[in-house]
């Protein structure tokens, strides 16, 4: 499927169907006025039938337009025109999308110019193609019967005013840069743990640079050099599992960079998480194979940097590792030593995902970076405090947190922020060591990020909890590819694109 962006003569377009718009109280778009004069005004004779009353999900198929070269007219029913905003516009195309599958369309313009929030054409399009794409994605069978799900091949906006043609294609260009970068997270993600183990993730790692050879280089780190390094925190997690771990280091460096800021992604990668000899309970712990979905954010991240070949420069690293009982597993009891020299009492080694991000974190300071996020399905506390649709926020930097809410604000990926105060920090007080890889009492989620900030003091620093939004359970589950979108948009910010 391809996206095209084009300011058409409505009338004269052969192609198989075209989305127009009707507002509330049947109230046509300027392109649904201009096909309806051009027919004579069949348009409004069919809408006084009183079949389309303009309400968002309303959907109405005309055919045989007199005067008109298009095979089908689809009229879209999208509310009020001043009210219009993201979250009805992704509606819209989901529901258009919904209708032209099922039928034999392989060309279709969509005249939704219109529909555009404050003036901006540059989110009509970004929304337009991210959601059809989002509504079409299917998790890949590993058995090789994957057929495509649609028909159409090919896809244009129309563009009515021709002096936003330009920013339209930045934002197409945008758009399908994302839209790479989440499915391959996606992809990546929702692959059974026997097959996406840690060295399959260095594996997809190194295949980066070799796609982009010019802007990107990838350091493997395995287990003994992990151990020369002092990373006995990381290690020590992967310990139990004969699937051993490998951190991948990517080094993106853009061609006409803007600043000398390092920006650095973490992405918590355990390819499964057993919870160790801490053990989970049985069920569904087939679902903590998204307990890489943190990596796989970082990994789509940077694809999306490399395809944009953004003004930065930007490491990311995939902390690949499984967490396995077993004879060499580690124990609860165990005193660690990290990277950083502080050490960490193992109370419970389900406790992981900070065990795996405290050496990474460490690692990182080598690089000097400004600004550090991670990314980490880390706490079921975070989804009890705040469900399954926002991502915890926790940061040791005002300013970052507010760019990171801007951007969240801005792609409806929605993140809420948790505070870091000393209270909480107490908790994780620890008799032998320096602290414990547990916080008593409750408050999970903000314990963990308490953890995790006793390793990031050398820079500005921003720890996103995605346990609650990484993936849906269940049958029609699977990773939801978040917060893909919100990263890549901060990034834009950084690389100071104008789009407006
Ligand atoms: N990967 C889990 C967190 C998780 C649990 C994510 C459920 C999504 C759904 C993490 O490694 C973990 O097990 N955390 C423990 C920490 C506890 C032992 C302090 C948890 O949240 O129960
Ligand atoms: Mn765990
Ligand atoms: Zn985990």
């Amino acid at each position: 499927m391809n996206f095209f962006i084009k300011n058409c003569k409505l009338d004269k377009e052969k192609t198989d169907c075209i989305v127009v718009p009707v507002f509330d109280l049947c109230e046509l778009s300027h392109s649904g006025c201009y096909l309806d004069k051009c027919s004579n005004g069949y348009i409004t004779s069919l809408i006084k039938l009183g079949d389309i009353q303009g309400k968002i999900g309303d959907t109405l198929m005309l055919y045989k337009i007199p005067k008109i070269f298009s095979k089908r007219i689809l009229l879209v029913g999208c509310g009020k025109k001043d009210e219009i905003n993201k979250v009805h516009l992704k509606k819209i195309f989901k529901n258009t999308i919904n209708i032209l599958k099922k039928l034999s369309i392989k060309n279709v313009i969509y005249s939704l110019s219109e529909l555009n929030i404050n003036n901006n054409i540059y989110w009509m399009i970004r929304i337009a193609v991210l959601s059809i794409k989002e509504f079409l994605y299917k998790v890949i069978k590993i058995n090789n019967t994957n057929v495509d799900n649609i028909n159409i091949d090919y896809i244009t906006l129309d563009i009515s005013k021709k002096n936003n043609l330009f920013i339209a294609e930045i934002a197409l260009k945008h758009a399908l840069a994302i839209d790479y970068a989440i499915t391959s997270a996606k992809n990546l993600s929702n692959l059974p743990p026997n097959i996406c183990n840690p060295l399959y993730l260095s594996r997809k790692a190194k295949e980066l640079s070799e796609k982009y050879k010019n802007n990107i280089i990838v350091e493997v780190i395995d287990i003994k050099k992990m151990k020369e390094l002092g990373m006995n925190a990381y290690a020590a997690v992967g310990d139990g599992a004969k699937n051993k771990p490998f951190m991948s280091v990517i080094k993106y460096s853009g061609n006409n960079i803007i600043n000398n800021k390092t920006i650095a992604f973490v992405g918590k990668g355990l390819t499964f998480d057993s919870g160790g000899i801490s053990i989970k309970p049985s069920f569904n712990m087939h679902e903590m194979k998204y307990d890489m979905c943190g990596a796989a954010a970082v990994y789509g991240v940077l694809i999306m940097a490399a395809e944009l070949n953004l003004p930065l420069k930007i490491i990311g690293i995939l902390s690949g590792c499984e967490n396995m009982p077993g004879g060499y597993a580690f124990r609860p009891g165990d005193v660690l030593t990290t990277m950083s020299g502080k050490t960490v009492e193992i109370l419970n080694t389900d406790a992981e995902g900070r065990l795996v991000l405290c050496d990474s974190l460490t690692y990182l300071e080598r690089f000097s970076p400004n600004i550090v996020i991670d990314i980490a399905t880390l706490t079921g506390a975070c989804v009890t405090a705040l469900g399954e649709s926002v991502s915890g926020l926790f940061s040791n930097n005002q300013e970052l947190a507010n760019q990171l809410h801007y951007a969240s604000e801005e792609t409806d990926d929605k993140i809420w922020s948790l505070p870091l105060f000393e209270e909480y920090q107490k908790k994780l007080i620890s008799n032998i060591a320096d602290f414990s890889n547990v916080g008593q009492g409750q408050a999970g989620a903000i314990t963990a990020a308490c953890f995790l900030s006793k390793f990031t003091k050398k820079y500005n620093w921003a720890h996103l909890d995605i346990a609650g939004t990484a993936w849906k359970s269940g049958k029609n589950g699977g990773s939801t590819g978040r917060p893909v979108e919100l990263l890549c948009q901060f990034l834009l910010n950084q690389s100071n694109y104008i789009y407006s």
